[in-house]
């Protein structure tokens, strides 16, 4: 039996689909059981940690996905001790960007995805770490809306190297080292075929690319009202990028999951209609050029 913690998020959805479209005998663990998914569901609250027993009886993998926030280690700490009392005996960590990883990490969220991989460690269960860099999907949060409504791709990398991922391929290394029987304990670092710059996916787009600093990006995100965690978390990790602090791409979602990973000029092409400037004035700011490969 595996349990997918996470199923209805961006990574931990594919999971489950696969999962489910193979026939694996597998439940999602979830806040609400009843949001239609394709796998049997159970309720299970990382706030709630006498919920995990109980939603973890007779598991032997998990994929543990715990969403980024204050309580995020906490949060890591319940579901892996619950896992061992429970004698699973294999999790798969979805993980933060690899080179962020350690004690002294840029944002607290790496520094609790380090302590989570060391309590893993520690625990006796064999583990997996997938790291995955920036989520191609990300772009449709941090980038569409703004491109959409001014033409302009405003943002902070400039040409920093990003070794940017789709969430699917994240989700097919997930389902990989879930399911093969040899899979030995190591960290993986999924990313796209080759790191990618935001000037470049801008060119792409046929919108202008305007570097903005990063704490211009902060004070944007605030006046929107986002809480301080998030805003404190996007401006350490806009800063990490820009640095090209995560830029080197690696074969590891071929050599999980037999195929190559998907470039983002597939996943800009696949979402054109959200990143497609929506007024006059937008095409106008865009001074649209022609595509170019990235
Ligand atoms: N975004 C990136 O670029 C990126 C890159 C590398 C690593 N990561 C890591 O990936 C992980 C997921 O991030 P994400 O932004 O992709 O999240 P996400 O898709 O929103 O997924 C978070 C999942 O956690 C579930 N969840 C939230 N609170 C819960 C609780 N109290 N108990 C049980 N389940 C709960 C959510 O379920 P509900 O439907 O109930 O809300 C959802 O399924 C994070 O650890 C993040 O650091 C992200």
């Amino acid at each position: 039996m595996i349990a997918v913690l996470g199923a209805t998020g961006r990574v931990g959805r594919h999971v489950a689909a696969e999962l489910a479209g193979r026939g694996i005998e597998a439940r999602a663990l979830v806040r609400r059981p009843d949001v239609g998914l394709p796998l049997p569901a159970v309720h299970a609250d990382l706030e709630a940690p006498a919920t995990l027993s109980a939603a973890l009886e007779g598991v032997e993998r998990m994929l543990l996905l715990a969403p980024h926030g204050p309580n995020q280690e906490q949060h890591e700490a319940a579901i892996i001790d619950a896992a061992v009392a429970a004698g699973v005996r294999r999790v798969v960590k979805i993980s933060g960007s690899a080179p962020s990883l350690g004690p002294n990490g840029p944002t607290p969220t790496a520094v609790a995805h380090w302590r989570g991989e060391q309590r893993i460690e520690r625990s006796g269960m064999q583990f997996i770490f997938l790291r995955p860099s920036f989520y191609m999907q990300n772009l449709l949060e941090t980038v569409a809306p703004t491109v959409a409504a001014t033409g302009v791709l405003a943002s902070p990398f400039g040409r920093a190297p990003i070794a940017m991922v789709d969430v699917r391929d994240v989700a097919a290394c997930a389902a990989a080292v879930l399911l093969d029987d040899e899979a030995g304990e190591r960290a993986w670092q999924p990313t796209g075929p080759r790191p990618v710059n935001f000037e470049r996916i801008a060119d792409y787009l046929g919108v202008r690319h305007l570097k903005v600093p990063v704490k211009l990006t902060a004070r944007v995100m605030r006046r929107r009202g986002l809480p301080a965690f998030e805003v404190e978390h996007a401006a350490r990790m806009a800063a990490y990028f820009a640095a090209g602090s995560d830029g080197v791409a690696t074969n590891d979602v071929e050599r999980l999951t037999g195929r190559p990973p998907r470039p983002v000029e597939a996943f800009l092409d696949e979402q054109a209609d959200a990143f497609r400037p929506a007024s006059r004035l937008a095409r106008i700011l865009s001074h649209t050029t022609t595509k170019e490969h990235i």
